[in-house]
């Protein structure tokens, strides 16, 4: 179904070709200023400057023509030449019967779907998951529900962080906690045994212990000084080198202990990506690019694409245009190793024989943005990729009151478990004093507890743009007032209730009238979905549906208070009119914050 923009700019541009004016000149869209007109033409303008006319005489007969259409109240010319539109009460009242009818809720498909590969999450093993992972993983999952809504073919991927340094070096820190077990023999071949002899718990403690040894240096905790690092060991470094490189080259005994780690890190994160509800369709890392590393090195060698320097292989990706500078792009180091630049170049050739995506969107931390330039512009240059289908979707970071990125109080990252905890918490200690609902459950009220605490998490990320900072604040987060996640469950809850109780008392929707300014209003809010859709889609942009749904909670808040429905007093067809109203905007609220990866409970 068209949205009231659409159908208005068809009507605009007939009026135009009647004057022998191009039709997309009619193109029509909401105003900038709701106060005076519903939807606004800026076409007179862009026509009048090509035919040298005055563009109030060009506007008039569109005008004239709108008015006298079924959709329009009425047109009226201001300023230079914008045609200002105040859509009719019928017009309205048919678009939220339709809406109500849609089980899209009025949003639209694409014209013609595309293969996208999505890349969020990125997790490493072992390494503490940090809040930039935290953010992919909630920005990449809501953009893959918006763009499977749409009708795109979408894969996602994980791509783990499953082939740095850091796990050689865990598997020098089990070789000095467990040295007799069989990995470390060598020239052992296995079978290896099935069971991992580390768990994730001693991963997370391993990891940060062995990184601390690489270290020479530390910060004196009290005055933020450079000083020795007590536990500084300078043949941690070689050691970690050796035992990744003897990993990639396949020693059998590493390889086991290796795929040990991974599992054991794979099975927390589902855990935890099933608790906040977001899937991934691959489960892939950066080792999976590693049968693919020969024939890149092989390839951009003989093409001449990659050249020796200074002992390393790199490929030259800057250009004239370039207004920074754009380091080259390093296949391999003087050691003749891969790094980052590789392993994502072989992924994109992995994808392009598997999925061969027409899009593919990386959802990656802002300061990463250097990285994917030069890894598109290698992509491109190989022609394994072209650049125009590959897209670094960067993101701000989430920064503690401080202002720098948020840590523990302990001065820790926070994972991902233990912030959903205290968000859980804090949503029971709220819900003691708003519950709707005086009869639930103990498994009900935890249940509901964990969909609040994620849709304050969720909705607090992605309601801000995508490429600013925030400040975390849980308190105002899980507030059930202001513009929040809580906050719009209870509204979509409250709707909820009211359909219930029509439902029992035998109340049924009917047509819908538009009569009262808050129906207008809330009837133009559900109209806007399409268009909201399709902004956070084409910018990649998830804080526009979340505006949407805000504004239409807040559409819904004024409309229920002006115009009872279940009132003794209020006449049938009124009625009926207005509980379709009230359906038809919890259809697509539920919906907008599905997209956003929230889901609302029956009661609360
Ligand atoms: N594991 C990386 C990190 O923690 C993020 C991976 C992003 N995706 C990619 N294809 N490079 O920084």
């Amino acid at each position: 179904m068209m949205d009231l923009a659409r159908q208005l700019s068809l009507a605009a541009g007939d009026a135009f070709a009647a004057q022998g004016l191009d039709t997309s000149l009619g193109a029509m869209r909401r105003s900038d200023r709701p106060d005076l007109a519903d939807f606004q033409c800026n076409g007179a303008m862009a026509a009048a400057k090509q035919a040298k006319a005055n563009p109030r005489e060009i506007a008039q007969p569109i005008a004239d023509a709108l008015d006298a259409s079924e959709l329009v109240e009425s047109a009226t010319i201001a300023g230079p030449g914008f045609i200002n539109v105040k859509v009719s009460a019928a017009a309205l009242a048919k678009q939220a019967g339709a809406i109500a009818a849609d089980e899209r809720a009025g949003a639209e498909m694409v014209e013609t779907p595309r293969r996208v590969m999505m890349d969020f999450g990125g997790w490493n093993v072992a390494k503490p998951m940090h809040i930039g992972h935290l953010r992919a993983t909630i920005i990449g999952d809501s953009l893959q529900r918006l763009f499977r809504f749409r009708g795109d073919d979408v894969t996602s991927d994980v791509h783990l962080g499953d082939w740095g340094l850091q796990m050689g070096l865990l598997i020098v820190g089990v070789s000095e906690e467990q040295p007799d077990l069989p990995y470390f023999v060598e020239g052992a071949e296995g079978p290896f045994p099935e069971e991992s002899p580390v768990s994730m718990e001693d991963l997370e403690r391993l990891y940060p212990r062995y990184a601390d040894m690489m270290k020479e240096f530390g910060k004196d905790p009290a005055s933020g000084e450079k000083v020795p690092n007590p536990n500084y060991r300078p043949e941690m470094r070689d050691l970690a080198r050796t035992a990744t490189a003897e990993l990639q080259a396949g020693r059998p005994g590493y390889r086991a202990l290796w795929r040990h780690f991974c599992e054991v890190t794979r099975v927390g994160l589902e855990r935890e990506c099933a608790s906040l509800g977001v899937t991934f369709d691959l489960w892939k890392g950066e080792s999976d690019a590693e049968p693919f590393i020969p024939e890149i090195v092989e390839d951009l060698k003989s093409r001449g694409i990659a050249e020796l320097d200074d002992g390393a292989w790199i490929v030259r990706v800057d250009r004239e245009s370039d207004k920074k500078e754009m380091p080259p792009f390093l296949m391999l180091n003087r050691d003749g190793a891969v790094g980052y630049h590789t392993t994502d170049l072989g992924t994109i050739l992995d994808r392009k024989r598997e999925q061969d995506p027409q899009l593919t969107l990386y959802v990656v931390d802002q300061r990463q943005a250097l990285h994917f330039e030069q890894v598109f512009r290698a992509a491109d240059k190989a022609s394994y990729m072209p650049e125009e289908t590959l897209e670094h979707i960067g993101f701000g970071t989430m920064n503690g009151p401080d202002g720098k990125p948020f840590k523990t109080r302990e001065g820790g990252v926070l994972k991902l478990y233990d912030l959903i905890g205290q968000a859980n918490a804090a949503a029971r200690a709220r819900m003691g004093g708003i519950s709707i609902d005086e009869s639930l459950s103990l498994d009900e009220v935890s249940d509901i507890a964990h969909k609040v605490a994620v849709a304050a998490i969720k909705f607090a990320d992605l309601s801000n743009v995508r490429t600013t900072n925030y400040v975390f604040d849980l308190e105002k987060f899980i507030a059930f007032e202001g513009k929040t996640g809580p906050y719009l469950l209870y509204q979509a809850v409250r709707m909820k209730a009211l359909a219930r109780r029509a439902k029992s008392e035998g109340v049924e929707p009917g047509a819908i009238v538009i009569e009262l300014p808050e129906e207008r209003a809330l009837a133009l809010a559900l109209d806007g979905f399409e268009d909201a859709l399709a902004g956070a889609y084409d910018k990649r942009m998830p804080h526009i549906i979340c505006d949407h749904a805000y504004n239409l909670a807040q559409a819904f808040s004024s409309f229920y208070k002006a115009a009872p429905i279940l009132k003794d007093g209020v006449p049938d067809a009124q009625r009926a009119s207005r509980l379709a109203l009230a359906l038809a905007v919890l259809k697509q609220l539920e919906l907008a914050l599905h997209l956003v990866g929230i889901e609302t409970p029956e009661r609360m």
